[in-house]
């Protein structure tokens, strides 16, 4: 589970990397072992809980490090896989979020998230859980770039393109999204002038893209000039990144899932919280 922000926040730290032996057992299981002697250390274990796999070495590895007795251990999950799940919709569905909030607390003495998809996730926690914010970075990524509006496709995400918009000092908008059946999102856009004009549209996730494709088609038939589209987690399933990119001029997310379109960093934002609690 090499993770690049690793690498970023050993620097910003001056932390060692610890080597982690990974191998199949052979009807399969994941085997994995530390390599370092951790006991008496302040250990951070950074790793997502994208992909089921991801999950079962993430809990391994919290695990290994915890019976090696450190000093500390901090859980840093940059991208928190499941959090979408973070209730009840219906009757017999599990709290996904929950469970692994749990899971993850009962080995780390904390745990520190980046832009979880909602803040009841921290709530389920028993040990200190940190919900990252990142503004900062989106704010330096495209203060320079020609931006005349900041749209968030739902009004969900109004307060993030409102807080980005206000740093720009441009307007912010959100997209009216009605469901109007399983199948069927209506997406209605503000009533602003479009014409030769460049907006970024901005989103916590992209996951199937589904959310973000609709927007920016709407928004190409409104005589738009350029979209720029941000968004913190680049999930990108079902390679809806290609599909995304032949619509739009510009696509870029954080580093909390490593791809191509990661050009804005949160490992000084994590580095920041981690300290912060450190020195509290
Ligand atoms: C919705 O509440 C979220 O903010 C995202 O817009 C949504 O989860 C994105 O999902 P997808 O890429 O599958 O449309």
């Amino acid at each position: 589970m090499a993770h690049g922000i690793s690498a970023k926040l050993a620097s910003i730290l001056s932390a060692d990397i610890s080597e982690v032996e990974r191998k199949r057992f052979p009807d399969n299981e994941m085997y994995l072992r530390v390599k370092e002697d951790l006991s008496g250390q302040d250990v951070i274990v950074i790793g997502n809980t994208k992909n089921d796999s991801d999950i079962i070495e993430y809990l391994l590895l919290l695990n290994a490090v915890r019976e090696e007795d450190p000093k500390s251990l901090t859980a840093i999950i940059p991208y928190f896989g499941y959090a979408r799940q973070h209730m009840k919709y219906h009757d017999g569905e599990p709290i996904s979020s929950k469970v692994f909030t749990r899971a993850i607390g009962e080995y780390a003495d904390r745990i520190i998230s980046v832009e979880l998809h909602n803040d009841q996730t921290v709530k389920y926690s028993k040990v200190p859980f940190n919900n990252i914010k990142i503004l900062n970075p989106i704010y330096e990524h495209f203060k320079n770039k020609d931006i005349d509006y900041i749209i968030s496709p739902d009004d969900g995400g109004y307060d993030r393109a409102r807080n980005l918009a206000d740093k720009l000092h441009v307007e912010a908008y959100y997209i009216n999204k009605k469901r109007i059946d399983a199948n069927t999102v209506q997406m209605n856009l503000p009533d602003i002038n479009y014409k030769n004009k460049n907006v970024l549209l901005v989103d916590d996730i992209i996951s199937t893209g589904g959310t973000i494709i609709r927007a920016s088609q709407e928004l190409k038939e409104s005589g738009i000039n350029q979209i720029n589209v941000c968004a913190i987690h680049g999930v990108f399933a079902g390679n809806s990144d290609k599909k995304i990119s032949g619509i739009v001029n510009n696509l870029v997310v954080t580093d909390t899932i490593e791809s191509k379109y990661s050009k804005i960093t949160t490992a000084g934002e994590i580095a920041s919280a981690l300290l912060n609690k450190i020195r509290a």
